[in-house]
């Protein structure tokens, strides 16, 4: 299978709806209220909003798409046959941030094909933000054209991170790398949501971001979106990133090597 321009504007379509209603669904129940329940670490939080909009946005791809492999946070990756394309979503980033009523909060969507994330979406409906990446023809905000920062050094940048759930008993716990990008950095923020950090870099509002233990959904379309917008996206190591990977260190690109080296200087 080789991917034509038309696949390419139906599999945006229909990831846009997707992530809209999945959007709608964590709005509704933000409004209504809903049930909690921990995974795991008892930081790391599933509620209610997270399983429906899953559902909601699996049914409306599987509509489409039925031969399609799909991998989600909750429900993970669905053993069907094997397809080419495979569709990679957070039904809900940021859910400690939503659990609380902090609003900032997202569904994910990405598309791999053959290996390579080709499309992302990022609906953010607290503020009704949409980032679309499509791979060869730039990223977006709500339908305008986005573009990194250009911010040129570290002491002026405006950095943001994220701690992964085992943070209570890791020693790897990213506490040393936040210490020393906060006395070197213009700024420093934490959103709670990896995939809205991802956009900010895209759009010029943050320029860099580092974390580590993410998982595939978190950064899946977040890739697509802040290459495609002109930034760059590396492992700790400055080699290239996978999103199966561990380490992610994302930059508005004039950054980046300045960061790699913090990074060396602190894990060695
Ligand atoms: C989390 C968020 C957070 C990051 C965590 C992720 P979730 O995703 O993206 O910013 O620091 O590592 O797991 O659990 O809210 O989907
Ligand atoms: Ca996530
Ligand atoms: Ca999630």
């Amino acid at each position: 299978m080789t991917l034509s321009t038309n696949d390419i504007d139906d599999f945006t379509q229909t990831a846009i709806q997707a992530a809209r209603l999945g959007g709608s669904i964590l709005q509704d129940y933000a409004q209504k209220g809903f049930t909690i329940q921990s995974k795991g670490e008892s930081i790391n939080l599933v509620t209610e909003a997270d399983l429906e909009s899953e559902k909601a946005i699996i049914r409306s791809i599987q509509k489409t798409f039925p031969e399609h492999q799909i991998l989600s946070e909750e429900q993970g990756l669905q053993d069907i046959l094997q397809h080419p394309i495979k569709w990679i979503i957070d039904p809900l980033d940021g859910t400690v941030n939503f659990a609380h009523g902090f609003p900032m909060y997202n569904v994910s969507i990405g598309v791999e094909y053959q290996g390579t994330c080709v499309i992302g979406v990022i609906y953010d409906p607290t503020r009704d933000e949409l980032f679309l990446g499509q791979q060869g023809r730039g990223a977006t905000l709500n339908g305008t054209p986005i573009h990194v920062s250009a911010t040129p050094r570290l002491a002026e940048a405006l950095l943001v991170t994220g701690f992964a759930y085992d943070i209570h008993t890791a020693t790897d716990n990213n506490l040393q790398e936040f210490c020393a990008f906060t006395i070197r950095a213009g700024g420093m923020r934490r959103t709670g949501t990896a995939a809205i950090d991802l956009c900010y870099i895209a759009s010029g509002r943050l320029d860099g971001f580092w974390e580590l233990q993410l998982n595939p959904w978190d950064t899946a379309a977040g890739k697509v979106i802040v290459e495609e917008a002109g930034g760059k996206i590396t492992d700790y190591a400055g080699d290239s990133y996978s999103i199966y990977g561990k380490t992610i260190l994302a930059t508005n690109t004039l950054i980046h090597s300045e960061m790699l080296g913090v990074l060396k200087e602190v894990r060695t």
